[in-house]
């Protein structure tokens, strides 16, 4: 099966920068959201990044307005049934993406391929509650899409091959590089980055150091781009939260306990950019 048509359901940081790397690669794309201001917010976010390529003369003026040409915004679920695969990437929890693969079972030819994008949670589990965990997949990107060149492509236990030969065809034609990874708590690269970043909000906590040596250190200690507190406000301190949570009950092992300097954050809705205070604070549109 070819690809031309990607439907992208969630448009947050996540599902935005999604649609734009699929547009930019030439895919039309249809971005959903459940309001039209969500929608609006996501399709700014991408007029924006491309904007910003333009600036930096990575594109051309008229390469970026056709790219926002292949791009339409919808809340109507309806709407993204004639996409050939699905990416979803809605919020971390099982209930809410339970429901949308149900509606999309009635809305979508059985030959849709529907990938996740989750970063915490079972793909095997979630395919399951689609009627084609064979033509279910995991999909995962690294924040900010549009930059980082990994996709982590994740075989259920009924992932069929071809299925992931579909989808290793479309990350291929975006310009990403795709890893294959066999289901299992946090894929790969959170199993080793997450853990390492709740020892971070662990070392902020005990007072080993103050929040800007804690980043430095990791900056110029280990070369990392960023540092790890800014890191976490950067992915939202709710996404490393549920993924440490995740690790906790799946292996049972203490040495995943999340830090409670973290819940704390989480629980006074300190997110991290997106909310204006994580771990530093900022300024919001
Ligand atoms: N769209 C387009 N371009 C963007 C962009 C966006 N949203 N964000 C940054 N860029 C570009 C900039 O234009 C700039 O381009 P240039 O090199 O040509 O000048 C380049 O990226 C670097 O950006 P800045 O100069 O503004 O800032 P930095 O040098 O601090 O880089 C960063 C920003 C690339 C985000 C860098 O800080 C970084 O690599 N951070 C680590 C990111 C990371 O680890 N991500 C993985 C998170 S884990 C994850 O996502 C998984 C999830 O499940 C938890």
């Amino acid at each position: 099966m070819k690809i031309t048509r990607i439907g992208v359901i969630g448009a947050g940081i996540m599902g935005s920068g999604i649609a734009q790397v699929c547009a930019q690669a030439g895919y039309e794309v249809i971005i959903r959201d459940i309001e039209e201001r969500f929608v609006e917010k996501g399709l700014q976010a991408i007029r924006d990044s491309l904007d910003r390529m333009v600036e930096k003369e990575k594109l051309v003026r008229e390469e970026a307005e056709a790219v926002m040409g292949r791009i339409k915004g919808t809340i109507k679920l309806e709407d993204i049934a004639q996409s050939e695969l699905i990416i979803e990437a809605v919020i971390e929890k099982k209930e809410p993406k339970r429901t949308l693969y149900q509606e999309l079972e009635s809305l979508c030819d059985p030959k849709v391929i529907i990938a996740s994008n989750t970063s915490s949670l079972s793909i095997t589990e979630l395919a399951s509650f689609s009627n084609r965990p064979n033509k279910f997949v995991g999909l995962h990107f690294f924040n900010p899409v549009p930059v980082m060149e990994l996709v982590e492509i994740i075989r259920g236990l009924e992932t069929s091959d071809e299925t992931f030969n579909i989808v290793k065809e479309v990350v291929d034609n975006i310009g990403k590089v795709g890893i294959e990874i066999n289901d299992s708590p946090g894929f790969a690269v959170n199993r080793i980055l997450v853990p390492m970043l709740n020892e971070a909000a662990f070392a902020l906590m005990e007072g080993i150091a103050s929040r800007e040596d804690i980043d430095n250190g990791m900056k110029l200690g280990c070369n990392h781009p960023i540092g790890p507190l800014a890191l976490m406000d950067m992915i939202g301190l709710e996404t490393i939260l549920s993924v440490m949570e995740s690790f906790y009950s799946e292996f049972g092992d203490p040495k995943y306990r999340p830090c409670p300097l973290l819940k704390q954050k989480v629980r006074a809705g300190h997110l991290g950019r997106k909310t204006g205070k994580g771990f530093y604070e900022y300024d919001i549109k």
